[in-house]
């Protein structure tokens, strides 16, 4: 095989044949093969598990696990379990959560955790003889359902109403059958869409068992899918403190110069699309985080969250500021469809860890806890950015990367981290410092 020509049945491979079709596309087969199957877990079942998470899986990707002690969410102290490739992440959310420890903390809430999902179709017959039987099929969807929704009513959760409405005045005939569900502890995806595909397979038969004669053409299911746009889900965090404790946050600045540079760096990602943007990316690097580590879906979220900062009509910030009479007020509201049970939560060994880290919690206090990291990224980066910049803390944490792409050995690695303890980190700043070290010896 050379690359050139499609593949059939590779999924029918053993891990091993793939791993030799793909090695051939490699400039060096043989340190390919190794390096993947250096990467294999030690014990077969752990092994096993992970593989089965997906498809064609040939070796385990590594990212780092780190912690992040001194979270005080609601009067409870944290040690919170961050999974992120990007330096300084964890960092700034530890520094962030030792300045609030002595402050209050974390103040979060759950505020609704409704989540939504559609059946999509076309409508041939008269719009208002649909609309007039929205509640009998809400009514028969719910009732020929139950078999699906049993388990999860037990747990609290289940569909909580079913409307139809149209898609959009430039798709006259396209209609949508909208349903809100609750799912408890779960994520819910997966019941969620099963409710959906349901419902599809129903509705046709809703108007056969009511007698209202239609030709099968006028009705056709376009699709039946979950929302991941989630603004019924949604968590708030905040932090509050006297404005006289920002008094030597750096850069020289007096509290009140401090307040004043932070809310200004807030309000222009309230207004500015364009650091809006980089301020949200900024949050969910500590909500990623903590999403990956709890064996949840980041996606989904993330696209949540944008949407969510969009829901004013201009991309905006997730934050919000005041301060008053000497008294500042940071805060933050974000949607939050995340679950504690199903998924990879309790199936993935290191996820399953970082819920007995967390005291195993249930979703609504997950969703705190998540917010409360996004907020603390956020604040550090914030802080940062109106004293000394990222750039400073950023390339010291970042001078590691750089020292392992250049194959340093620990050795010149601890050489060169006193070296630079005080100095501009750039690749070609340390590329030369190496090359200068190396020939010194
Ligand atoms: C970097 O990953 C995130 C920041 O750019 C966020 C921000 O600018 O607010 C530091």
């Amino acid at each position: 095989m050379d690359g050139t020509e499609p593949i059939s049945g590779f999924s029918r491979l053993s891990r091993e044949e793939k791993i030799e079709m793909a090695s051939n596309l490699s400039s060096d087969p043989e340190a390919f093969t190794r390096e993947l199957a250096g990467f294999w877990h030690r014990d077969r079942e752990v092994q096993r598990i992970l593989e089965e998470f997906s498809e064609n899986t040939v070796s385990n990707y590594c990212l780092p696990f780190g912690l992040a002690p001194n979270f005080l969410i609601n009067d409870r102290l944290y040690i919170l379990p961050m999974v992120i490739e990007e330096s300084s992440v964890v960092a700034a959310a530890s520094k962030s959560a030792k300045f609030w420890v002595t402050r209050g903390g974390f103040q979060t809430e759950v505020i609704s955790t409704a989540k939504s999902g559609h059946v999509y179709f076309k409508w041939k017959v008269s719009r208002d003889l649909l609309l007039d039987h929205e509640k009998d099929i809400e009514r028969y969807l719910i009732e020929h359902t139950s078999h699906l929704t049993e388990n999860m009513r037990k747990r609290g959760g289940g569909i909580k109403s079913v409307r139809i409405l149209d898609v959009a005045p430039e798709m006259p005939g396209h209609f949508k059958l909208e349903a809100t569900f609750e799912t408890a502890d779960s994520m819910g995806a997966n019941f969620i869409n099963t409710c959906l595909e349901a419902f599809a397979r129903l509705l046709p038969e809703f108007f056969q068992d009511q007698g209202i004669l239609i030709d099968e053409n006028d009705l056709e299911i376009t699709m039946a899918i979950l929302s991941n746009h989630t603004p019924e889900c949604i968590v708030s965090c905040k932090v509050q403190c006297p404005e006289e404790e920002f008094a030597g946050m750096g850069a020289g600045l007096t509290a009140g110069e401090f307040t004043g540079k932070f809310k200004d760096a807030v309000n222009i990602a309230n207004h500015d699309p364009y650091r809006a943007v980089t301020h949200n990316k900024g949050i969910f690097n500590g909500v990623d985080a903590l999403v990956l580590a709890t064996g949840n879906d980041y996606r989904a979220i993330e696209a949540a969250g944008h949407a969510y900062a969009s829901r004013e009509g201009e991309y905006s910030s997730l934050t919000g500021i005041e301060v008053t009479g000497g008294f500042f007020t940071y805060s933050l509201r974000l949607p939050m469809a995340i679950g504690t049970v199903g998924g990879l939560t309790g199936a993935h060994p290191l996820a399953r860890l970082s819920m007995d880290l967390l005291g195993f919690p249930d979703a609504g206090e997950l969703m705190q806890i998540t917010a409360a990291a996004g907020m603390a990224n956020n604040f550090a980066a914030i802080w940062s950015l109106v004293t000394s910049g990222i750039q400073k803390g950023h390339m010291q944490m970042h001078l590691s990367n750089i020292l392992t792409s250049l194959d340093a050995t620990v050795d010149e690695k601890e050489t060169a981290s006193r070296f630079f303890h005080d100095k501009e980190v750039s690749y070609r700043a340390v590329e030369d410092y190496l090359i200068q070290l190396r020939r010194s010896l």
